[in-house]
C-alpha cells in the first residue's frame, strides 16, 4: 500500500453527544491531507450492505454542534446480523464491501460491543482505528470517553432540578441514571449534584443501609432525601445471584448447563428491570417517607455536547486521522491527560472499565457524608 487515499467511517452502539464531532475532526484532517472520506450509514449493517455517504467538505460542515450522528447507529454485529429475518455472519460480506469501495482504512467510533466487532474485522485483515464512545465511560484504557461530559451534565442538571420536589414534599427522590454494568455516570452526577446517596453496580447495597441513612437525616431535620442510582445497582442478594449465574455458565460442562445457567441470567435480568420502583417501594415501607422515581432514559444522551466532548471528540478524531496516515493500524485513539495515546485494540476489546471502589471520588463522596448503601 502506498499513499493512504480512501478511509472508511462508522458510528456504532448508541447514540452520544460528540460523534458528529468526532466525525467532523477526522474528516476534515483526512480531506486537508488529501484523503477522500466515505461514511457508512447505521454502524455495522452499513458496511454489510454497502450504505454509503461521501463526507465531503459541505457534509462535515455545521455539524460539530450537532446531538446524535449523521451517519446513524445501530447494534448489529458483523458476525450475528439479521438479513431478512435470517441471521448471518456478514464478515467477509464486509470486508468484500471494504475492498470494493477501495479503503485503505476504517475508522469505527463506539464503545465496548464496537471493540469486540472492529476486532473481528481486524482478524479479516481490515486496517482499524478506533475511538472511544459512550456516555457510560467505560472503555478500558482511556481516560474518558466521547459523550460522558455532556451526560453528566444532564445528569446532575436533573438531580439539581429533583431537589425542588424532594424538599418542598419532604420526599425521597430516586433518580435512575444509565449505566447497566459501570457507575461513572450515576457516581459522577452524584457527587456533582449533591445525591445523599449513590448506588452503583460496583458497591452491591443492603436497603436496610440505605434506610438507615435517610431516617439518620430525617431525624437530623433533612425531610428529604435524593438517591442517584445507576441502573445496573444491584442489591447485595442480587449480586451474589448473578455472581452464580455466571459462575455456572463459565464452568459449564455441556450444553445442557450452559443453557440452563444462561436461562437463569437471563431470568435475573429480567427479574431486575424493574429494580428502581421495588426500590423506592422498600424504602417507603423502611423509611416511613413518600418515595418517587424519576427515570432520566434517552435525555442523558441527547442535545447538543458539551465544550468538554467537542473538545474530546476533535483531539481523539484529529489524532485518528493522523495516525491513519502514518499507516498506524490496529489501535484505539486513547484519551491520555491531555495528550492521546494509540493503544491496541486487543487490548482494548472484552475489557470493562469499572469504578474502583477505592477511587478518589468514592473517597470524597463518602468524605462528604454520601452514603454507598454498604
Ligand atoms: O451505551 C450506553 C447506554 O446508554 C447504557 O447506559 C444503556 O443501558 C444503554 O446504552 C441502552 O441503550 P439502547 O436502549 O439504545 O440499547
Amino acid at each position: 500500500m502506498n499513499r493512504i487515499q480512501r478511509i472508511g467511517i462508522i458510528t456504532a452502539g448508541g447514540d452520544s453527544p460528540g460523534l458528529n464531532a468526532a466525525i467532523r475532526g477526522v474528516g476534515k484532517t483526512a480531506l486537508a491531507s488529501g484523503m477522500e472520506l466515505i461514511g457508512f450509514r447505521s454502524g455495522f449493517r452499513g458496511l454489510a450492505e454497502n450504505l454509503t455517504l461521501k463526507l465531503d467538505k459541505r457534509a462535515l460542515a455545521g455539524i460539530l454542534t450537532v446531538g446524535g450522528t449523521i451517519l446513524g447507529t445501530g447494534r448489529d454485529k458483523p458476525h450475528k446480523m439479521e438479513i431478512n429475518g435470517t441471521m448471518r455472519d456478514m464478515t467477509d460480506v464486509i470486508a468484500r464491501n471494504y475492498e470494493r469501495n477501495r479503503l485503505d482504512a476504517l475508522v469505527c467510533i463506539g464503545g465496548g460491543g464496537t471493540h469486540k466487532n472492529a476486532l473481528r474485522l481486524i482478524e479479516k485483515g481490515l486496517n482499524i482505528v478506533t475511538l472511544p464512545k459512550t456516555i457510560d465511560n467505560d472503555v478500558a484504557l482511556t481516560d474518558s470517553t466521547i459523550g460522558f461530559d455532556t451526560a453528566l451534565d444532564i445528569a446532575t442538571e436533573a438531580i439539581d432540578r429533583l431537589h425542588s420536589t424532594a424538599h418542598s414534599h419532604h420526599r425521597i427522590i430516586i433518580a435512575e441514571i444509565m449505566g447497566h454494568r459501570a457507575g461513572w455516570l450515576a457516581l459522577g452526577a452524584g457527587i456533582a449534584g449533591g445525591a445523599d446517596v449513590i448506588l452503583i453496580p460496583e458497591i452491591p447495597y443492603d436497603v436496610r443501609k440505605i434506610a438507615a441513612a435517610i431516617r439518620a437525616r430525617s431525624k437530623a431535620g433533612t425531610k428529604f432525601s435524593i438517591v442517584a442510582v445507576a441502573e445496573g445497582a444491584l442489591a447485595v442478594e442480587d449480586a451474589n445471584a448473578f455472581t452464580t449465574a455466571a459462575w455456572h455458565k463459565k464452568i459449564a460442562k455441556n450444553k445442557a448447563e450452559k443453557l440452563r445457567a444462561k436461562q437463569e441470567l437471563m431470568r435475573l435480568s429480567a427479574l431486575h428491570a424493574g429494580n428502581t420502583l421495588r426500590l423506592a417501594k422498600q424504602l417507603e415501607d423502611l423509611t416511613k417517607l413518600e418515595a418517587r422515581v424519576s427515570i432520566l432514559g434517552y435525555v442523558q444522551r441527547g442535545g447538543t455536547p458539551s465544550p468538554g466532548d467537542r473538545l474530546l471528540a476533535t483531539r481523539l478524531g484529529t489524532a485518528a486521522a493522523e495516525l491513519i496516515q502514518q499507516k498506524v493500524f490496529g489501535v484505539m485513539v486513547a484519551s491520555r491527560g491531555e495528550g492521546v495515546k494509540p493503544v491496541p485494540i486487543v487490548e482494548v476489546a472484552g475489557k470493562l472499565k469499572t469504578v474502583p471502589t477505592d477511587h478518589s471520588w468514592i473517597t470524597a463522596a463518602r468524605r462528604v457524608g454520601t452514603a454507598f448503601g454498604d
